[in-house]
């Protein structure tokens, strides 16, 4: 079944597959076997895994003949700043529409949106975000150009098949350490990446590999039925027999510490703890709260001392320059 994502039609931003590593000291430290899949590490851009998605959503633009990608995210979003690099590398314009949390300043990501040359477009409220695409969408086809409209955090069937086929990679990699995953932990937040990996699992009859999704904002009950739909909606897009239901997604929602974008000591203790084991940087908003919750879990019991834990490093490094006066009250 894996076969239709893999021949599914991709422009290639990264070369594939990114470094899966050991974390020795941490295993030791926490009493499992973690391998940490470095998604951070890709040649696009600072990379992350919007690239994965936007491999299969830039082949879909550029087959319909656009000429303008526009998406939307936070001030600090990895989607934004990663669709505006794969729009350039594909000989694309790309429109961002800016939301809150965050400051504007020309930090981060915001900087590097800014060096891309993206069209920036700030709006006060999230909830005005969508209308605010379609109506650039609408203003730029009356000026004869031909938009693309992503949504945000590139959560579509498209995206979820970048990482349905990254479970295939896990389970590859995996294999060259002589092990099979017990667990996959990872940042969730619109939720495509999970999605996808629950997606790619079920293909590969690897149902077993148990995936967990550490939100960085949404509430658990707002983020399964909308992870249930994406896997449906790409299933059903792939033409394949498979259904999910909720109780096959396992979301918790526990580590955000005061919510989406928040920073506490917290989430800045597990970065300098990560940092200072393996000296691998996460940043605030994703990969350390998600982190966090990992090694929660673990100490609660809920993943098992002595498992095979694969964790994702989805990306987002720019964000820690984008908040370092955030950072810097707890360093
Ligand atoms: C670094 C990072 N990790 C995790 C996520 C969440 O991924 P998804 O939106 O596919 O749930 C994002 C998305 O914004 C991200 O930028």
């Amino acid at each position: 079944m894996i076969w239709k994502v893999l021949s599914y039609p991709r422009y290639r931003l990264a070369s594939l597959p990114t470094p899966m590593e050991r974390a020795s000291r941490l295993s030791r430290e926490l009493g499992v076997n973690l391998l940490i899949k470095r998604d951070d590490v890709m040649e696009l851009c600072l990379g992350g895994n919007k690239v994965r998605k936007l491999e299969f959503i830039v082949a879909d633009a550029l087959s319909k003949g656009c000429d303008v990608l526009i998406t939307r995210g936070a001030t600090h979003s990895n989607h934004v700043r990663l669709t505006a690099a794969a729009a350039r590398k594909a000989g694309l314009e790309a429109y961002a529409v800016i939301t809150p949390p965050g400051s504007t300043a020309t930090q981060g990501n915001i900087l590097l949106d800014k060096l891309l040359g993206a069209r920036l477009v700030y709006v006060d409220r999230v909830e005005e975000a969508d209308e605010e695409m379609a109506r650039l969408a609408e203003e730029l086809r009356s000026k004869g150009r031909r938009p693309y409209v992503i949504p945000v955090g590139g959560a579509s069937e498209l995206g979820v098949m970048g990482y349905a086929l990254a479970s295939l990679e896990i389970l590859q990699q995996s294999l060259s350490y002589g092990v099979k995953p017990d667990y996959i932990v990872h940042a969730t937040g619109t939720g495509a990446t999970q999605a996808g990996l629950v997606l790619g699992l079920k293909m590969l009859r690897a149902s077993d590999v148990k995936v967990i999704g550490i939100s960085n904002g949404r509430k658990a009950s707002e983020l399964t039925p909308r992870l249930v739909k994406l896997f449906n909606s790409t299933a059903r897009a792939l033409d394949i027999d498979i259904e999910a239901s909720e109780e096959d997604f396992t979301v918790y929602d526990e580590y955000s510490f005061g919510g989406y974008g928040a920073i506490t000591s917290e989430v800045v203790d597990i970065m300098k703890y990560v940092a200072r084991t393996e000296g691998i940087p996460l940043d605030p908003v994703y990969t350390a709260k998600a982190m966090y919750g990992l090694i929660d879990l673990v100490r609660r019991g809920a993943i098992k001392g002595g498992s095979t834990v694969v964790f994702i490093h989805t990306g987002g490094s720019p964000i820690s320059f984008q908040y370092a006066a955030e950072v810097e009250k707890y360093l």
